[in-house]
């Protein structure tokens, strides 16, 4: 299987709504309600006039599986926030996650020349955070009942990966790849 990230564009705005309201994927974000068109557009449009915002469709073997993204990109800034899901299922549980980790990395690391990447995930996402350890990510801290959802009340994982650590682990993290007959396309 090969794995690239292709910048979002307009023509994805339908896309990253349909991926971002799947219950498998809004079940795990700090906000779960159904994002509605108009809510959907005015955020789409935003995001992508925000220069520190960087948006990537993941594309396995030519289909479009999930997003990964930069937030809090700035020029002055050493460092950024990150995150991921695969809204397709068939394309979980295979390394695709991973690819999308790897290149997202290398773009904040040597694109953007940041130290350092932080993301966050909710303590029972344990999908989400045996991923990110899975790739050099460090825990940082627990927010305890940090997020209010409706009427729960979500701890949150802080998690961050530095250049250093990045650099430990990005060979590991290709052999693994490699085992799952994974390649990176970038
Ligand atoms: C989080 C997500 C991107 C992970 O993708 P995935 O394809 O399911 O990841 P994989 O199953 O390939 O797992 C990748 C690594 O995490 C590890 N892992 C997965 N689940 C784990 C668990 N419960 N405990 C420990 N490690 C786990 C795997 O073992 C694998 O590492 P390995 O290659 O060293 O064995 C995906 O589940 C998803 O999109 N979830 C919904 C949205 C979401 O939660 N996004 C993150 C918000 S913070």
């Amino acid at each position: 299987m090969i794995v690239g990230l292709v910048r979002i564009s307009p023509a994805d705005k339908l896309s990253l709504r349909e991926w971002r309201n799947d219950p498998s994927v809004s079940k795990w974000m700090y906000t779960n309600h159904q994002i509605g068109e108009e809510e959907h557009n005015s955020w789409f449009d935003a995001m992508l006039a925000d220069a520190s915002k960087v948006y990537w469709k993941i594309v396995a073997d030519g289909v479009a599986v999930g997003s990964v993204f930069l937030t809090g990109v700035s020029s002055q800034g050493s460092s950024c926030e990150w995150g991921m899901y695969l809204a397709d299922m068939n394309a979980r549980g295979k390394g695709v996650a991973q690819a999308a980790c790897a290149l997202s990395f290398r773009y904040a690391f040597n694109e953007l020349v940041v130290d350092v990447v932080k993301c966050e995930a909710v303590a029972q996402n344990e999908n989400a955070i045996g991923l990110y350890e899975s790739v050099g990510y460090v825990r940082t801290g627990l927010q305890i009942d940090a997020v209010k959802r409706g009427d729960e009340m979500l701890s949150v994982v802080t998690l961050e990966l530095t250049r250093e650590s990045w650099n430990m682990s990005e060979s590991r993290v290709l052999q693994k790849l490699s085992e799952k007959g994974v390649s990176i396309n970038g």
